[in-house]
């Protein structure tokens, strides 16, 4: 079903729409797709990083400013080691390859989340891609990697009291706004739209702060299944909805 008229070079025409600033996504259902079809669940997250990398640029092309999405959680170690090898591996291989891809889009790779628990070779190829990448003027990319927004917001709260103690700022500094400019996501503009694929009603820990005032949109695809039609049908959805902020 064509959700958006087309135009003539037949990419959807979004001047009708609202277009969100910034997009966070969950990508999820994975294990799911490969459980369906009798595959491991590495295969899941290979078919999972195409997605990904599909979705990135479509996301760049019609104009987002900001895409955050969920690779890895804080509380994702838990799973079998060789998942999480293999999920390692798999960031290890892209990382290689980002250092190129992405370039021809100008888009600047972040990540958020705490590095420190990475292993060596994969920090400084996150570093890498950070500093190749900073000063290109095209979508921010964050890729949320051992990322958890209580621990988020726990270190926040910990580099706000050591500046306090330390007299960079007073406790009367402490605001809304000074609270979001200790968190990852400092200097960007809080989620509009977070899409959640695979039917989960979650939030799982993802930008729980920033989410404050953030549309949801819950698609029963598994991630590896994506489509660009399906953004276009969350974008859609997105476009419908009354965002009051608490107003009326
Ligand atoms: C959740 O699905 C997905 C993950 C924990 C990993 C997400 C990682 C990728 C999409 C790989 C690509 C990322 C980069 C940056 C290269 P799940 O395993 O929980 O699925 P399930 O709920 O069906 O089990």
């Amino acid at each position: 079903m064509a959700l958006f008229r087309k135009s003539k070079n037949s990419e959807p025409d979004f001047s009708q729409i609202v277009l969100p600033s910034h997009i966070g996504i969950i990508m999820d259902g994975n294990g799911r797709w490969a459980k369906k079809r009798g595959l491991p669940r590495k295969a899941g997250h290979t078919a999972g990083a195409k997605t990904f990398r599909k979705i990135t640029r479509y996301c760049s092309d019609i104009g987002i400013k900001y895409l955050t999405v969920y690779a890895f959680s804080t509380e994702n170690w838990k799973r079998p080691s060789d998942e999480v090898n293999s999920l390692m591996n798999l960031f290890k291989s892209y990382l290689e390859e980002a250092l190129e891809d992405f370039k021809d889009d100008s888009i600047v790779v972040r990540f958020i989340g705490d590095k420190s628990k990475f292993s060596d070779g994969l920090r400084s190829l996150m570093l890498e891609n950070e500093e190749s990448s900073k000063d290109r003027d095209g979508m921010v990319l964050n890729i949320a990697m051992n990322y958890g927004s209580r621990d988020e917001i726990v270190s926040a709260v910990r580099n706000i009291s050591a500046d306090v103690k330390n007299n960079i700022i007073s406790i009367q500094d402490i605001n809304e706004n000074l609270i979001s400019n200790y968190l990852y996501t400092s200097g960007q503009p809080d989620p509009d739209l977070i899409i959640r694929p695979s039917g989960e009603y979650r939030i799982s820990n993802f930008l729980l702060w920033q989410s404050a005032y953030t549309e949801f949109v819950i698609m029963n695809k598994l991630w590896p299944d994506f489509e660009k039609s399906d953004l276009d049908e969350a974008l859609k959805i997105y476009s419908s909805r009354n965002r009051r902020y608490g107003g009326v």
